[in-house]
């Protein structure tokens, strides 16, 4: 049998900045080395799993010398868990490095001459921020390094948490998590002990086996709670007991939901949620605003800074009350509501039927009458023939998931010939990509970098395009 070759060992190793993904970043001879977990200011030695011609991968097997800006992760899971990675990062060298990440990103990608960035927005609350999680069960819980070179005979448990970075099939099993306030844990764990002990079976997703699939849950700033429950089977004595315990146990729950999901992946976005106890719906309050929120809406995970990110969408459109807006991405319409009382009309689009849904509701609570709501793909809703039953727009603003916007969208906008573009993201490189795409008829005038995600590498970013011809005006 041929021996895999041991790749190198390097000792003293120092990191000196942070890269894409958040990934720690070392210079070994002229290349550049990614070693994910570290800070910079960390010396370590690093065993290189892959190399590539322009750079290498690697694992930090010691840490020789900790950085001195170093502290204290507060979270137990830390190190395992994938999702606050920074947590032993100070977090003004959080907000540093998300800045930088949007920078390099609008030079890079974007190609774009930049102006001044303005600082950072940072967050009040560093935990406890989010308003959504979702947990996954699986039958299969990922068992720390520890508990493998502790040596003992482990058993093959259930699980319910969240996935291990890169590998599908494995759950991480969380006992307490510092981003959803309480009775975020205490409501998991309940639902954990009661599964396990009523044997039900958690799901499996490899085979695509078993009864306990996810659990969604909600919490607004004034406390209300939506639970979600996905499982995978329709077993309906069981479900009744246990979406009847699970209510019985948590009368503070205000809306409760269950789901049957047989498809092989998690999205919702085509299920049917079942609508069980309480209401159905959720209500956030935002700067006098009311939104209501229905299972399947997005909406901003960080409450309080979706409402800064919001004061600064309504100050990048500029708006005077004689513009037509068109707020892309719109979810329940909640860009949209911001805007409408300086705008002469608003049309927004939205994919998700449901959200839409909650957003006509949204515009009727909050006394809006000048924003109208239409479901469906962008791609095929945006162009020449909205443009001639609505109006050209003065103002776009867009907010797209991750992937960022289709070429058919950046085309139409192209020849919307609107006069301003706001540009929203939740994934800099992808909004570095479509500027550059626009980068044919529009100039960046504006860039706002805000965080929504403190403790993971995740940064939002607002960016103001103005015509090239008007430019100058802005
Ligand atoms: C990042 S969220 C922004 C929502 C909203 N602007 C807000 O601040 O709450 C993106 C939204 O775009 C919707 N979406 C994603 N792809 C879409 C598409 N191709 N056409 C229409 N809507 C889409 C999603 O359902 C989601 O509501």
């Amino acid at each position: 049998m041929r021996r895999k070759k041991e790749q190198p060992l390097l000792r003293g190793v120092m990191i000196t900045d942070i890269g894409s993904e958040g990934n720690a970043v070392a210079r070994v001879n002229d290349m550049v080395l990614f070693v994910p977990g570290m800070i910079p200011g960390d010396v370590v030695d690093v065993r290189v799993i892959r190399k590539r011609r322009r750079y290498m991968e690697g694992i930090a097997v010691a840490v020789t010398n900790p950085s001195p800006d170093r502290i204290e992760p507060p979270c137990r899971h830390f190190g395992v868990c994938g999702g606050c990675r920074w947590q032993h990062l100070p977090y003004e060298k959080q907000l540093f490095y998300k800045e930088k990440q949007v920078k390099d990103n609008l030079t890079r990608i974007g190609h774009t001459t930049i102006p001044e960035i303005s600082p950072i927005i940072g967050s009040e609350n560093e935990y406890f921020y989010r308003n959504k999680l979702e947990f996954t069960f699986s039958d299969r819980r990922w068992m720390t390094r520890n508990e493998i070179a502790g040596g003992k005979e482990i058993e093959s448990s259930p699980a319910l948490g969240f996935h291990i970075p890169g590998i599908y099939d494995k759950v991480l099993d969380i006992h307490e998590c510092l981003l959803l306030p309480e009775p975020s844990n205490a409501i998991r764990n309940e639902v954990r002990s009661y599964a396990i002990a009523n044997g039900l079976k958690f799901y499996y997703l490899r085979d695509h086996k078993g009864f306990m699939r996810n659990l969604i849950l909600r919490i607004t700033s004034a406390g209300e709670i939506m639970a979600i429950m996905i499982m995978a089977e329709d077993q309906a004595d069981a479900r009744e007991k246990l979406m009847d315990h699970i209510s019985a146990k948590f009368p503070e729950i205000t809306s409760l939901w269950y789901v049957i999901n047989t498809k092989h992946n998690d999205s919702l976005a085509d299920q049917l949620p079942v609508h069980y106890s309480g209401s159905e719906f959720i209500t956030e309050t935002m700067d006098g605003f009311r939104f209501r929120v229905g299972p399947k809406s997005f909406y901003q995970t960080n409450s309080r800074q979706a409402a800064r990110l919001y004061q600064v969408v309504r100050e990048f459109a500029g708006l005077t009350g004689i513009e037509n807006v068109y707020d892309l991405y719109t979810g329940t319409g909640t860009i949209a509501c911001y805007l409408a009382s300086r705008a002469a009309a608003v049309t927004a689009i939205e994919y998700i039927q449901e959200a839409v849904a909650d957003a006509i509701i949204n515009a009727s609570i909050n006394k809006i009458s000048n924003v109208s709501f239409i479901a469906g793909d962008i791609k095929d809703v945006l162009g020449d023939a909205l443009f001639a039953e609505r109006g050209r727009p003065d103002v776009i603003v867009t907010d797209p998931p991750r992937a960022g916007m289709h070429t058919d969208v950046v085309g139409a906008i192209l020849r919307s010939g609107a006069g301003r573009i706001v540009y929203v993201s939740c994934n800099p490189a992808t909004q570095a990509r479509d500027i550059d795409l626009l980068s044919s008829a529009y100039i960046v005038t504006r860039v706002q970098p805000i965080d929504m995600f403190p403790q993971t590498f995740h940064v939002e970013n607002v960016v103001l395009l103005a015509k090239k011809s008007e430019g100058l005006k802005v």
